[in-house]
């Protein structure tokens, strides 16, 4: 199994970073390809494992998928009516398989639709209670049977409206999938309004010629059902997590980076944060330059939906904070086990201690290399970036997570001059 082997200290590392597309814009919007009558084009692609993982399941039910690497695009062509069983096999490793659920109750709601339960990161419980709430509200059906999902409504989908209890990023993007179609018009409330369900929000709208979907209110969303789609392109947009990442190598080595292809308002709080360290930091309309300097200060802060600061970025700002002077806090509210990087971290001196959903960080002078393990996507960059500030070598397993949702990674970083190596 593949590991990485990284060498430090690394030290006021500087260079251009060019951003990816968005991971979790991409994968809804993959999955509402099955929506369309026809095709869809994507463009600024990022081809990280979850997205070719999505692609495998649109040709599984029966889509045609072109990917070019070098153009960054996926084009989707909707031949024949697709297979309505997503089987286990495929949905098993990625949480986002559970958008197929939205989108084929969308297309085919008289049909009976079979979803195998989704896996992904281990956060805690990742349920799809609201996602199934949300779709019965419109008149499905819900049965569970040998671990599947079994959903239809018989007399097809009539809108309503339907509160999500907890605003839910993937929930809000199935609900809107599954109204597209649907008769007069569906409200949801405390819905997420997380950039990438924006980008899902303007695809759609712009692929339809009318503003069918729209915030009506600050957490409230109205779906007017149309007829149908036929086809359409769209640029995925940055991905937030990944810019915060790179971002996040500059401030830990106390380096200066900039990231391209990134829009800076969708980390506000990201940035603020930043700031309250005592990092300069410039942004343009695309892009974000960090300077982080010798000496920055402890912070505080709180995850929680957009635009508060995004749980994914939890883990990276929390190995940074390792070796910051003082005491830092995060208190985590979005997932029940986020703290997941902590004893990775520990593990290469870093001292962080865990009560419920706080993490308190004392920072070190010194970080040592070491021997550690990731558990999922965003804990692995927190391991990297503490292996990165190190002193010595360090090996980090499992980075099968960090394929999920960073593209060519290493090159990117070795291009900063970082030491890093990938080993069997
Ligand atoms: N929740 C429920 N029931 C539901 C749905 C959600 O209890 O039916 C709870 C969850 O357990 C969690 C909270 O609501 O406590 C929010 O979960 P949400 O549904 O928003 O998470 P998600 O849609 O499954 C997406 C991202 C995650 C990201 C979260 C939060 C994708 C594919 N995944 O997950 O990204 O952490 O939103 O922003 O978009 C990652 O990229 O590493 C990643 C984990």
């Amino acid at each position: 199994m593949k590991q990485y082997l990284i060498k430090g200290p690394n030290k006021g590392v500087r260079g251009t970073i060019e951003c990816d597309g968005s991971k979790n814009s991409c994968l809804p919007l993959l999955a509402s390809s099955i929506l369309f009558e026809d095709s869809i084009v994507l463009t600024n692609v990022p081809l990280v494992k979850d997205v070719l993982t999505m692609c495998n399941l649109l040709e599984e039910l029966g889509a045609k998928v072109e990917i070019s690497e070098k153009n960054k695009t996926i084009k989707i062509t909707n031949k024949k009516k697709h297979k309505l069983v997503v089987p286990y096999k495929l949905i098993s490793t990625m949480r986002a398989g559970a958008l197929l659920m939205g989108a084929l109750l969308g297309k085919y709601p008289k049909n009976k639709i079979f979803c195998a339960a989704s896996g992904g990161c281990s956060l805690g419980a990742r349920p799809t209670n609201f996602h199934i709430a949300g779709f019965k509200s419109l008149g499905a059906k819900y049965n569970l049977k040998n671990g599947y999902t079994i959903l239809s409504a018989k007399n097809g989908l009539i809108g309503n409206t339907y509160k999500f209890p907890k605003v839910s990023v993937t929930g809000t993007c199935n609900l809107i999938m599954a109204s597209v179609f649907a008769k007069k018009t569906t409200t949801i409330l405390n819905a997420s309004r997380e950039p990438e369900v924006l980008d899902l929000i303007s695809f759609l709208n712009n692929s339809s010629n009318s503003k069918f979907i729209k915030f009506t209110g600050k957490r409230t969303l109205q779906i007017r059902g149309i007829k149908k789609l036929i086809r359409g392109s769209h640029k995925v947009i940055g991905d937030r997590i990944a810019a915060f990442s790179y971002l996040c190598v500059g401030v830990i080595t106390r380096g200066k980076i900039k990231v391209n292809n990134i829009n800076p308002k969708h980390l506000p709080k990201e940035l603020e944060v930043l700031k309250r360290m005592g990092c300069e930091i410039k942004t343009s309309n695309s892009s974000i330059t960090v300077n982080a300097k010798k000496k920055l200060k402890p912070v505080s802060f709180k995850t929680n939906p957009w635009p508060e600061f995004a749980t994914d970025n939890q883990p990276i700002l929390m190995a940074v904070l390792t070796t910051v002077d003082g005491k830092s806090k995060i208190e985590e509210n979005v997932f029940s086990q986020r703290f997941q990087a902590a004893p990775e971290l520990n593990r290469l001196g870093a001292s962080i201690s865990i009560k419920r959903n706080t993490a308190i960080i004392v920072g070190q002078k010194k970080l040592y290399g070491a021997q550690c393990i990731s558990s999922d996507l965003r804990s692995s960059f927190a391991i990297i970036l503490g292996s990165i500030a190190a002193i010595g070598s360090s090996k980090v397993q499992r980075v099968y997570h960090n394929f999920r949702g960073y593209y060519q990674l290493p090159k990117k970083l070795k291009k900063l001059g970082i030491n890093i190596k990938v080993i069997n």
